[in-house]
């Protein structure tokens, strides 16, 4: 699976994003260390606070399948579903990968240019908290 195609995947879990009150639609696919593609999408909520993040979403619906090891996530996003720049994990988001990932997991993320930028977790996390 190639960071390119991942990233097709993330986009296409784009659409499928519930967001009326920011506009903003964000799309991810998980890749498992067994090949599996787990896609999500941001789900938000009118009191704001129950919102969830396209990464979580994609997440939990890999950690309730049973899957433990994954290696990359693909990330994209934009108002109205209109890429214009790098949409990054937020915190709670990248805590929660550090839940479940090492330090060498990769994060991509689609660029302006329609390129995709390569990261790790412990580039977008360091000196991370983990019991
Ligand atoms: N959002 C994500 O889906 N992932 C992130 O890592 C950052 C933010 C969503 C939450 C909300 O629905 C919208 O982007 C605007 O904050």
């Amino acid at each position: 699976m190639t960071p390119e195609k991942l990233m097709e995947l993330a986009v296409e879990a784009m659409g499928h994003s519930y967001s009326p009150y920011s506009g903003y639609k964000v799309g991810a696919a998980l890749l498992c260390s067994d090949g599996t593609v787990y896609q999500g999408c941001n789900i938000e909520n009118s009191a704001y606070s129950p919102t969830n993040c396209a990464e979580r979403t994609a997440f939990f619906k890999a950690i309730y399948d049973g899957q433990r090891d994954f290696q990359a996530i693909a990330v994209c996003g934009g108002k109205d579903g209109v890429i214009t720049g790098t949409f990054p994990p937020c915190g709670v988001c990248r805590q929660v990968m550090r839940e479940f990932c090492g330090q060498d997991f990769l994060i991509y993320l689609h660029d302006s240019q329609g390129g995709v930028q390569q990261f790790t977790l412990a580039d977008l996390l360091p000196q991370s908290f983990s019991l």
